[in-house]
């Protein structure tokens, strides 16, 4: 079995970002030229913290990494505070020494998402593909923002956010109504096709989502589970998320 393969149920949160951001950065030391998917959330932040001090103290280089994001809100501006443009400059890009043309991120203002969509698939082929991803989860069992009811074989694709959705991201928003409805999300079949998958959740509001994409049958209803197909998908979270489902951790 592969190292890459196991489940790890650490004490909290910041153990969960500790661990991730040791994963990442060793990912950083084999391979200078990593392409990594990146996250967006309140769950990566404090990897990407964690990441920040470790380049601070040289223990990681992103001179030479390229980085392609999992999604973006549809109808946002990069520049919009609630943009995961915004996000990922804040918590991360504006604090390593990443060339800025070596971040993507799908674009929340296209005028054809689908023309997007295609191009971004065709960005990654030509990056080589992912090396490792990092990934959240939503409290419905969502990965990146591949909703419920999508299917194995997805590619990155402009989609409708459900109402749970809506309502569990409404809190980084003034008010409900500003959420944006639609986003432009990667796939679950482009996010198979990376060599290796980091899934990290922490808190006792994935503690459901957790259990269903690590025992439910494989299939649309938790688009996590999906991530049972992948051999190289390690699942880190902390004992508030394995609530329900810690017989699955070591
Ligand atoms: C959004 C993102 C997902 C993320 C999820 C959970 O919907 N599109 O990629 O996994 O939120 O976010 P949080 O970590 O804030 O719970």
């Amino acid at each position: 079995m592969s190292v890459f393969s196991q489940k790890i149920c650490l004490k909290n949160r910041i153990d969960v970002a500790k661990f991730a951001s040791n994963v990442i950065t060793d990912q950083l030391s084999v391979d200078e030229n990593s392409v990594l998917g990146l996250a967006t959330g309140s769950t990566p932040e404090q990897t990407y913290r964690e990441l920040v001090k470790k380049h601070i103290s040289g223990q990681n280089s992103w001179s030479q990494v390229r980085t392609v994001n999992l999604d973006e809100y549809y109808g946002l501006d990069r520049n919009n505070p609630q943009s995961y443009h915004h996000y990922m400059h804040v918590h991360l890009f504006n604090h390593v020494d990443i060339p800025e043309c070596n971040t993507l991120i799908p674009d929340g203002t296209t005028s054809d998402p689908v023309a997007e969509a295609r191009d971004y698939e065709q960005k990654i082929v030509a990056l080589g593909g992912i090396d490792l991803w990092l990934i959240g989860i939503g409290s419905n069992g969502h990965i990146a923002f591949n909703e419920p009811g999508s299917s194995r074989d997805s590619r990155t694709r402009l989609v409708r956010l459900s109402n749970k959705t809506i309502s569990d991201n409404s809190r980084l928003f003034e008010k409900k109504a500003d959420v944006p409805t639609q986003a432009l999300t990667a796939g679950i079949a482009t996010i198979l096709e990376a060599k290796k998958i980091l899934l990290i959740a922490t808190g006792k509001n994935k503690s459901a989502a957790i259990n269903a994409a690590l025992n439910n049958p494989i299939g649309p209803d938790c688009p996590a589970s999906f991530l049972r197909l992948h051999p190289n998908c390690m699942f880190v979270v902390d004992e508030a998320a394995a609530r329900g489902c810690r017989n699955n951790f070591r």
